[in-house]
Order: C-alpha cells, then sequence, then structure tokens
C-alpha cells in the first residue's frame, strides 16, 4: 500500500537524487529548481505542499500541491484552484501502476487539507513530438479532462 508523508529535510538527499534522473528530468527539467522550492518550503514557497510516496516504509516517489494563482501569473483559473505534480523515483517501479495511485492520494491530500478547492490541474506535456503518455493516463484514469484552450488536465471538484 502506498501512503504519502510529508517531506522533510532528512529526504532532500534522495530528492536530489531522483530529479537527477534523466527519465525524470525529462520531464521535470532542472532539479535546482525542485530542490530549491523544497529548500524554502516553509517561507519563500510555502504555497507548496511536498510528500514522500512511500510503500511499506520505504520511499518509492514524491508528489506536490500548490496554489495555482500563487505560483502562476494571473492566467485565469479562478480562486480555489490546486495544482499538482508527481513522479515515481526509482525507474525499476515504473509501469506497476503506482503512478494512478498517487495522483489519487495527492488529490485526496488537496481535498482534506484544502475543502475549498474547486478544480485541481495537472500539466503534462501534451506536444506531438513529446507528449507523456504515462502521466496522461494516469491521470484520465483519475478523471482529469483535458481542456485544449489551456492545454491543461483538470479535475473540477463538487465543492
Ligand atoms: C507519470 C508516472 C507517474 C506514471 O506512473 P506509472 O505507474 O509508471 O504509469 P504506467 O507506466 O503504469 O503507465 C500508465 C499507463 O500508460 C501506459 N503507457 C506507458 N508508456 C506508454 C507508451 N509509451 N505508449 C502508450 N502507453 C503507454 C501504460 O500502459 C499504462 O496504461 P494503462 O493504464 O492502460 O495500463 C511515471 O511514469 C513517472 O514518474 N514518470 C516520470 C515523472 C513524470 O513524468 N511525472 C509527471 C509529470 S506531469
Amino acid at each position: 500500500m502506498l501512503v504519502l508523508r510529508n517531506l522533510g529535510d532528512e529526504d532532500v538527499v534522495l530528492m536530489k537524487k531522483w530529479l537527477e534522473q534523466e527519465f525524470i528530468s525529462k520531464w521535470f527539467g532542472d532539479a535546482s529548481d525542485w530542490l530549491l522550492e523544497i529548500e524554502h518550503r516553509n517561507d519563500e514557497f510555502n504555497f507548496i505542499k511536498h510528500f514522500i510516496v512511500e510503500k511499506d516504509g520505504v520511499p518509492v516517489g514524491f508528489c506536490q500541491y500548490y496554489d495555482w494563482n500563487k505560483a502562476m501569473d494571473d492566467d485565469g483559473e479562478p480562486e480555489g484552484t490546486c495544482g499538482i505534480d508527481y513522479m515515481i523515483g526509482e525507474e525499476s517501479l515504473l509501469g506497476k501502476g503506482y503512478g494512478k495511485n498517487i495522483v489519487r492520494l495527492i488529490c485526496d491530500k488537496v481535498i482534506e487539507n484544502r475543502p475549498d478547492t474547486v478544480q485541481i490541474i495537472a500539466d503534462p506535456s501534451v506536444e506531438e513530438e513529446k507528449i507523456n503518455i504515462p502521466s496522461i493516463k494516469v491521470l484520465e484514469a483519475n478523471e482529469f479532462q483535458y481542456d485544449p484552450k489551456t492545454e491543461l488536465y483538470k479535475k473540477q471538484l463538487n465543492v
């Protein structure tokens, strides 16, 4: 069973190792940007909530949610929008269905911690020449729908 726990200082070394792997940096970009946000998660970036995914007590991945309108320039999304990001840290654990579970867990965390959330957004790469199919599939399995206008995947919540 997968569970989420808050990311702590002791997880930074592992996060760096995970983020520097090609199968992750390909989608996440520069590890240093993510590590800076983690380092400043209690001040400048306190609108992002970071979690380690554990399986039987062993870290296997990472996910986060954040206040969309604090992270993006005013792009027309309503108040009460949360963004999410997620990854499996170990390449050997891809393709086992963990991704679907992680997206479900981070959505549950948003609903539990921020019950006034109206929608959850994810931003997988959708360009034809660089499309993140596994990410899109795990979102669709969690009832996210593609919005062609914004090129984002969105899950509406009934509040
Ligand atoms: C995205 C991620 C979390 C998905 O997790 P996962 O558990 O490994 O997902 P899976 O490999 O089981 O793939 C999910 C689905 O995509 C399908 N899939 C995977 N690669 C595919 C490909 N190249 N072509 C077509 N389908 C593919 C799988 O068959 C599966 O389909 P199913 O649900 O019908 O069985 C994981 O790939 C990951 O951590 N990637 C790196 C970081 C990342 O991209 N994060 C998201 C950024 S938006």
